[in-house]
């Protein structure tokens, strides 16, 4: 057989003039030059041959295959993807959403500093400026209701180093203004970081609107298939080289070679699953909606919902696959409509294939920035999938229907 010499195609590779469509398919994709196999193979390797002379080589280089910690040949090319999705000049890429979190508070953070985060955010972070990095490292943290700007702008402190918000809240679905509170921060010197998880691109893409990082938990809508953790943080190259440095190289929370292949596979039907998720959503909020025995729906789609304009504004092609919602009842009803679903999987995570939901109690005091209709029903989360909108209402109306029987 004659030796093959797959042709290198740098425009598909790092597709900046394609549509998201096919960026999705080719970015950070290579043809394997040994091979000829059209995917990028998962390199299983710790550690890459070094060059005659590797005496001058730094053991922190992280843009060239060298140590699995470092650059990975998978982790390299997912970390080229997500930049060029989420329109930055590069990424980083971890072990997990958390992992991902974790370093850019790690990097951007030290003693005596202060953070302003989102009065509602995912549990982790939650936990970090609560009790973690405040009580073991000295850090100051404000919470504050992202869509009250002036509150914002008063949260804000000559030592803020770092405003953290959610684009649209895990688990309240509040909608944060990006352009509005990026401006606020940036007057005042500090970083805006957001976690973009509940709405990837093509749906919102932070940089774009004045934000300095955006973290993704992969393990949700990017890889979309619920069998790979990862996480990332896309930005400017200065800011992820030292994120590079500080939190992958030096504290080593990083991604597989076999969990980013996966990621990568998944990511390539992104734009198809992400309109999937936005259409049934809508439908499934309005039926929710429109029943009696449904207490309340939180779904940026909703007229109802208090930043539905906004929401028009900033996700002008879809609200996304997540909404919140309870049963006119208490604990044990949500527990009794979860288990009469026969279709929607009772568990946690979210942006899979399949619909998840979860209940979960915020009838309590614990995180007093929950709406008063979270603190009265608690909450189901709900990760709408790729089943078919009318299987995932028959299967709520009939859930409701037996839970309400008689
Ligand atoms: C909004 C958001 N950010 C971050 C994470 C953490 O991601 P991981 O579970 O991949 O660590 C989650 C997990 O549910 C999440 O919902």
């Amino acid at each position: 057989m004659s030796e093959r010499k797959p042709e290198k195609r740098p425009d598909r590779c790092n597709p900046g003039g394609l549509s998201f469509n096919s960026q999705a398919v080719h970015a950070g994709n290579e043809i394997d030059v040994g091979s000829g196999a059209l995917r990028t193979p998962i390199v299983m390797a710790n550690s890459y041959a070094l060059p005659e002379d590797p005496s001058t080589l730094s053991w922190s280089g992280t843009d060239v295959p060298l140590y699995t910690r470092n650059s990975g040949v998978n982790q390299l090319g997912l970390q080229r993807k997500l930049a060029v999705l989420e329109r930055g000049e590069d990424a980083v890429a971890f072990a997990s959403g958390v992992a991902a979190l974790h370093a850019i508070f790690f990097t951007v953070l030290k003693t005596g500093d202060h953070v302003v985060v989102a009065d509602v955010t995912y549990e982790a972070v939650f936990r970090l400026f609560t009790e973690l990095l405040t009580e073991k490292y000295g850090i100051q943290a404000t919470f504050v209701d992202v869509t009250d700007l002036d509150a914002v702008r008063a949260a804000i402190r000559p030592e803020t180093r770092l405003v953290h918000i959610e684009t649209v809240a895990n688990p309240t679905t509040k909608v944060a203004d990006v352009a509005a509170i990026a401006r606020i921060v940036h007057e005042a010197g500090a970083l805006l970081s957001i976690d973009n998880t509940f709405t990837p691109p093509p749906l919102f893409r932070p940089l774009e609107h004045g934000a300095d990082l955006v973290v993704h938990s992969l393990t949700k809508y990017i890889n979309g298939h619920g069998d790979a953790m990862g996480g990332a943080v896309i930005g400017g190259a200065a800011l992820i080289r030292r994120i590079q440095l500080d939190a992958m190289v030096d504290v080593g929370g990083v991604i597989s070679p076999f969990n980013a292949w996966l990621i990568m596979r998944g990511s390539v039907t992104l734009p198809l699953r992400i309109r999937q998720h936005c259409a049934s959503a809508l439908a499934i909020a309005q039926f929710l909606d429109a029943d009696p025995r449904v207490a309340y729906v939180a779904y940026p789609g909703l007229s109802s919902h208090p930043q539905h304009g906004l929401a028009i504004r900033q996700l002008p092609h879809g609200f996304g696959g997540m909404m919140a919602f309870a049963v006119d009842g208490d604990k044990a009803t949500q527990n009794r409509f979860v288990s009469h679903l026969r279709v929607i999987t009772s568990a946690v995570s979210l942006g899979h294939d399949e619909s998840l939901i979860v209940h979960v109690d915020t009838s309590g005091p614990r995180v007093p920035a929950y709406p008063v209709e979270f603190r009265t029903f608690g909450h189901l989360r709900f990760s709408v999938g790729l089943e078919d909108a009318d299987d995932l209402i028959g299967d709520l109306s009939a859930a409701l229907d037996e839970t309400f029987r008689g």
